[in-house]
């Protein structure tokens, strides 16, 4: 609980002011400063080799750019190799220091790590004393390679302002390069300010194992049995079930008109804030549906909203065994059997430029729902289950909408995820729904209390505050096969990836803010599956018509009715020129206006059959017999032929 109870008068003025800039104060043992909180003029060095390898550098789990014109780099490298080099931490207060882990340099062509290391702390920053064993320095063992961190407890905590890791050794082909964690407490009863955000949110702020997630869903459910659900999509490598919440005011059903929303978390399985937001995120919904929020039950009213915490809990299972602090930046990333999940979907974007290109669109080929390829479907392909869980699960509900939260960055990211030219890297690949694209990132990266907040440090490399806080996947790094990328051209659904935090996997202390960071855009995102238009194409007899296709004038991207022949479609404010085709019917177009206000703009279609295809059933049903009946038939078989409610509910599971 953050109660400032300091009187005197804070001399850190500037780090009380801005809140990208402040020390953790937890009642865990340690603080971390590969988060937000330390800023970088805390951090010196005795030299450096160049900028982009200064002691800003040398945060934990820091990783280097992927191109040669990077500024950025891996590590803190000092400027000489000599054994009178020092990293120092300004903690701006009196602080129990308990340890240090180390890593080598994030490179993929040099090997740098420090390999021993003494431990120096002041009052002052000129008078240090040296860690010390009795009479003897200490000297800790460091690294072995360049990427799995070593923990290095004191035996003795010490009580200091500042600390400075002075490296003894290193490996012998390299030089002096390293990213550092420091675990320490402040002491208590020292003066310091903090605006450190706290929620008054009444929820379970901790790391869940598979069965506290299990646990925790279940209780969510018996708190809200009405407006909740629970099921799995299949299971994981190692037969772990892949669990969803569902929170709608009918469970369980497709209600015809109502728009369906996913979010989904944790593919990559050391990437651990988007399981805990999404676990906080049913916990408050239930909360808030209880107490009568109007908000929220607006949302569980108009909206079946599909939470699925865990892609990939074998994966989770590994990272949290190791924990937080060193777990490093990958380990726990990949399926049981070895596969990156959100980068393992059919890659269509290939097939369909190919279409494009040999103008086969649309008479050969549709610019929508691209078929999956053979291929994939086969059982040598190297598809995770879990891929397959969830694609199976994408083409079975009509989702409109979906969100993937992902961690190590703090941005939005819209697709197309692969740029169009192959072997190119950084080249802008729009989707012919760039606008909308760019909007729905941005409703998500601007309710976000740090994405664009231009005074936050960058998380590795870029800086994302600037472009406001989104990016077009493609222009980031290249990938194929994205599960973003799939659900636009193989589905109706819009889906982006978060980036919800510059730390894979937060410490436990860290989450209460990290839900205040995120919560505000976790629901503004969901609001937006109510933008652009909806409605029914019906037929004369007042019966919905699946499969139907609409049409956007002026975008390249059709989407299609759902089962009781609903349809959403997402678009910015303006005015819409919309076509409906319906294999059998006549096309019927009709402009369509959309505002600025939420709430999508209701607009129904009624379409005919055409005389060719009327011509055709009356055929079959007489047997092809030659016609010699007029040719209207009568309206009374043709609704006892396909019979059904208007309003059909539809299980979908
Ligand atoms: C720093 O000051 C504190 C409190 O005065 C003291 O306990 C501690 O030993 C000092 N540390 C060093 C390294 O001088
Ligand atoms: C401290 O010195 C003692 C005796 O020399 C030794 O047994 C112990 O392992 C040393 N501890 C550390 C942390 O180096
Ligand atoms: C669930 O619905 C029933 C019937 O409408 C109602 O009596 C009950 O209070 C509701 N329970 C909750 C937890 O909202
Ligand atoms: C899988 O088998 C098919 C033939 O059945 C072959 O064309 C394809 O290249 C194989 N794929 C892989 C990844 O081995
Ligand atoms: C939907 O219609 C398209 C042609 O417009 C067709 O290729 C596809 O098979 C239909 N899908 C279903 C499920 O009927
Ligand atoms: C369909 O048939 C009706 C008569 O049944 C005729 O009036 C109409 O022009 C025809 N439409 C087309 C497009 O041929």
């Amino acid at each position: 609980v953050c109660v400032c109870v300091c009187v005197c008068v804070c001399v850190c003025v500037d780090w009380c002011v801005s809140h990208s800039s402040i020390l953790a104060v937890s009642s865990s043992t340690s603080f971390y400063w590969s988060t937000l909180k330390i800023d970088d003029f805390q951090l010196h060095a005795s030299t450096m080799r160049r900028y982009g390898l200064g002691a800003h550098r040398g945060r934990l789990n820091i990783q280097a750019g992927l191109y040669d014109d990077d500024l950025y780099d891996g590590a803190w490298c000092a400027g000489r190799n000599d054994p009178l080099q020092w990293l120092e931490v300004d903690a701006r207060r009196l602080t129990k220091f308990t340890g240090v882990i180390t890593q080598g340099r994030s490179s993929l062509w040099s090997s740098d790590w420090v390999t021993s290391y003494k431990v120096l702390v002041s009052n002052d920053s000129h008078t240090w004393v040296t860690l010390k064993n009795g009479s003897q320095d200490l000297i800790f063992i460091g690294n072995k390679e360049k990427e799995i961190p070593v923990l290095n407890m004191f035996p003795v905590a010490a009580v200091a302002r500042y600390i400075r890791v002075n490296p003894r050794s290193w490996f012998n082909r390299g030089s002096i390069c390293m990213r550092v964690e420091i675990l320490g407490c402040p002491m208590p009863g020292t003066c310091y300010v903090r605006n450190e955000i706290t929620t008054t949110d009444n929820l379970d702020f901790k790391h869940h194992s598979y069965k506290e997630m299990r646990h925790l869903m279940k209780v969510v459910n018996e708190m809200c049995p009405n407006i909740t659900r629970i099921y799995n999509i299949g299971k994981s490598h190692s037969g772990q079930k892949l669990y969803a919440i569902e929170i709608s005011d009918n469970p369980g059903e497709h209600e015809p008109g109502e728009p369906e929303f996913r979010y989904t978390a944790g593919s990559h399985g050391n990437e651990v804030l988007g399981r805990e937001l999404l676990l906080l995120l049913m916990q408050f919904m239930c909360q808030e549906y209880l107490s009568g929020s109007p908000r929220i039950r607006h949302l569980v009213h108009e909206t079946r909203i599909h939470l699925l915490p865990s892609v990939n809990p074998d994966g989770y299972d590994k990272a949290l065994e190791v924990g937080s602090e060193l777990s490093g930046w990958s380990l726990g990333r990949w399926s049981q059997d070895g596969v990156d999940i959100h980068h393992n979907f059919p890659d269509l974007n290939s097939i369909l430029w190919e279409a494009e290109t040999k103008k086969w669109i649309p008479r050969k080929m549709l610019n929508h729902h691209v078929p999956i390829p053979e291929w994939y479907q086969s059982k040598n392909s190297t598809v995770a289950a879990e891929t397959r869980a969830l694609v199976s699960w994408m083409e079975k509900i009509p989702f409109v909408l979906g969100g993937n939260l992902q961690g190590g960055e703090l941005v939005v990211t819209f697709p197309y995820d692969r740029t169009r030219s192959q072997g190119v890297s950084r080249e802008q690949t729009p989707t012919p729904d760039d606008h909308v694209f760019r909007w729905l990132a941005f409703s998500y990266a601007s309710t976000h209390r740090l994405m664009t907040d231009a005074r936050r440090r960058v998380c590795h490399t870029e800086d994302f505050a600037k472009e406001d806080g989104t990016i077009n996947g493609a222009s980031w790094h290249t990938a194929a096969g994205s599960m973003n990328d799939f659900s636009y051209l193989h589905t109706n659904c819009f889906e982006l990836s978060m980036y919800v935090g510059c730390d894979k996997f937060p410490h436990e202390s860290e989450l209460a803010e990290e839900w205040e960071n995120n919560r505000e855009s976790l629901l503004v995102f969901m609001e937006q599956v109510h933008r652009g238009i909806k409605g029914i194409v019906w037929d004369m007899q007042g019966r919905g018509i699946a499969n139907a296709t609409i049409q956007v004038e002026g975008i390249g991207h059709d989407i299609r009715t759902a089962a009781d022949g609903d349809y959403w479609r997402l678009l910015n404010p303006g005015e819409y020129s919309i076509t409906v085709r319906a294999e059998g019917y006549s096309a019927s177009s009709k402009v369509c206006e959309v505002g600025y206000d939420i709430g999508a703009t209701r607009c129904d279609f009624t379409v005919s059959r055409t005389n060719l295809s009327r011509i055709k059933e009356i055929m079959e049903r007489y047997n092809k017999q030659p016609i010699r009946q007029p040719l209207r038939p009568p309206v009374r078989q043709l609704q006892a032929r396909r019979p059904g409610p208007r309003h059909r509910r539809v299980r979908t599971s």
